[in-house]
């Protein structure tokens, strides 16, 4: 959706959040840690997880304007998508290349990329105290760059085994607190009234 449609939403419209997984993990933590954030969405917002981040090739410039079809239904999911919700893993203190990969192409052709304008909210888990937090930090960095517009809180969240209860919602009440807040400044992002401010007007140019 580019800046201009995204100006003429009306207030009756649904919200759609595109959920992204950096793991491809079967019993991913960060898979669980999107769906129990969909499950707090608002009324009149839905989140919508895209599970194609496996099939998506190594990037190639080469190809930027001539995209595969995994990456053509990628740039597809963001366009029509209101907002971004990332989660990732974090591997050796970095988001997982997987990840970074899907949104380098993502984030092409410059000037013209579905990343432009989109509102992004980030989070992470992981089975360590610091949630993912490095990982985080360079995903919200390297969208900025693409002319994203991620919000600034951040949810890390540590011991991720233990945040998970039995029947697959959160077990602390905290991170359901904390995430919601964070969905809460990502709709507020999405919502009619926000524009882009000068800064990431000029990156994404
Ligand atoms: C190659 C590799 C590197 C890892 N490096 C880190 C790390 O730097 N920091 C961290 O907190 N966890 C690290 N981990 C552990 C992951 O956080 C853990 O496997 C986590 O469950 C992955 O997320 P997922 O459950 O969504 O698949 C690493 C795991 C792998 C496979």
């Amino acid at each position: 959706m580019s800046g201009l449609d995204h100006d003429r939403r009306g207030a009756t419209d649904s919200m759609r959040v595109l959920g992204i997984s950096g793991s491809l993990r079967r019993d991913s933590f960060n898979t669980r840690l999107l769906e129990a954030a969909g499950s707090l969405l608002p009324a009149g917002a839905e989140l919508t997880l895209w599970d194609g981040l496996k099939a998506v090739p190594p990037f190639s410039e080469d190809d930027e304007h001539r995209p595969p079809p995994a990456v053509q239904a990628l740039r597809d999911a963001i366009a029509e998508a209101d907002a971004l919700l990332i989660a990732t893993p974090e591997y050796n203190g970095s988001a997982p290349g997987q990840l970074k990969n899907a949104l380098d192409w993502a984030s092409r052709p410059r000037g013209a990329c579905v990343l432009a304008g989109k509102p992004v909210a980030v989070t992470g888990a992981s089975p360590t105290p610091f949630g993912a937090v490095r990982a985080q930090d360079q995903l919200r960095n390297a969208l900025k760059l693409s002319g994203a517009r991620p919000v600034e809180r951040s949810v890390p969240v540590p011991r991720a085994p233990a945040q998970f209860a039995q029947s697959g919602g959160l077990a602390d009440a905290q991170l359901g607190h904390d995430l919601r807040e964070l969905l809460e400044e990502l709709l507020a992002a999405a919502s009619p009234g926000a524009r882009w401010d000068d800064a990431q007007r000029a990156s994404a140019a």
